[in-house]
């Protein structure tokens, strides 16, 4: 049984025993784990924590302003660093899904690095969850948050990591959350990966690609909000498919919908969506995005599937 009040007063403790005074920024893009991870230090250690938010041009729509919003109202001071550009450079021409983790990897914590030099600071805390680590040890998925269980010494982009809740699944993270008394849009909030929509564009990653499945990103969500589903989300392919638009002929964009259920994302399965909810979702992503002729609706489990396509 997972003991919520020990686990936040032995994390407080150690998270001051760690520091030792000194002042720490936390990476966080806005998510469940991130955010806990930030606010669990900002209790430990106030006035000395910065959370960073670095706007990689992959975030969802409202995104930015939302992390933003959030850690003001939190009373977390925040430093947000625009790093779109960087990004892009660093994804460019990478097509490959275990190559396009590991540059936005290194993009991330080189970033941190800069960060961190500029305000003088040793550590940096992230929200890595045990999911995380098992999938990336396995060899899955490279997960962008996990550097010292694979080998990497952080100490070389020049900081040292804290995961104060590197041994929690995720319904404890949320516990530990709720229990804090972060509000619900941040405790129950839909999980979303760290390097963002670099996993939802398949292949190689540009900003116009982005802006698309930003868009249809947008749709799923405000169609499936009622469903509590744990992640509702859009893919866009890499290849394309033949349409019409106005009576012509358009070799367009495919987009997949992916909605699923699952407790702490080790399993999940595939969710049995209303079909009207479904045809509502695919006639506004393919009548709002001009470039879209043809939605998907994937229907598999993981396993044999991962929750997202890479
Ligand atoms: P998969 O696709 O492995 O995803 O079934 C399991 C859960 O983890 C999220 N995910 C990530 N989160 N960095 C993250 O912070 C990553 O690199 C990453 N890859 C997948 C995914 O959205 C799901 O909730």
């Amino acid at each position: 049984m997972f003991e919520t009040k020990k686990f936040i007063e032995n994390a407080l403790e150690e998270i001051r025993n760690t520091v030792c005074g000194k002042k720490v920024i936390s990476a966080c893009s806005g998510g469940v784990d991130s955010t806990v991870a930030t606010f669990l230090v900002h209790k430990a250690v106030g006035e000395k924590l910065t959370a960073v938010f670095i706007d990689d041009g992959l975030r969802r729509e409202g995104e930015p302003e939302f992390v933003v919003k959030t850690l003001k109202n939190l009373g977390i001071k925040s430093k947000f660093i625009d790093a779109r550009k960087g990004f892009f450079a660093a994804l460019k021409g990478k097509t490959d899904a275990e190559e396009k983790r590991k540059a936005f990897r290194e993009k991330f914590y080189k970033t941190l690095g800069e960060v961190s030099k500029e305000l003088k600071i040793e550590f940096i805390v992230q929200g890595t969850i045990k999911a995380d680590v098992i999938e990336t040890v396995k060899g899955i998925k490279s997960q962008h948050n996990v550097l010292e269980q694979i080998g990497i010494d952080s100490q070389m982009y020049g900081y040292k990591i804290i995961e104060p809740l590197k041994e929690l699944f995720k319904p404890e993270v949320r516990k530990v959350g709720r229990e804090l008394g972060l509000p619900k849009e941040i405790s129950e909030r839909m999980p979303f990966p760290g390097p963002a929509l670099s996993l939802r564009v398949l292949g190689e990653v540009t900003p116009e690609k982005v802006a698309i499945v930003r868009k249809a990103t947008e749709i799923v969500e405000a169609e499936t909000g009622e469903l509590k589903t744990f992640q509702n989300f859009a893919v866009l392919h890499n290849d394309k498919a033949t349409g019409i638009k106005n009576g012509n002929r358009v070799y367009g964009n495919i987009i997949t919908v992916r909605i699923v259920d699952s407790e702490d994302a080790v399993t999940a399965k595939a969710t049995q969506v209303p079909y009207q909810t479904l045809m509502k979702i695919s006639e506004r992503i393919t009548g709002e995005i001009p470039s879209v002729v043809r939605c998907l609706y994937d229907i598999t489990d993981k396993p044999p599937s991962t929750i997202e396509f890479e």
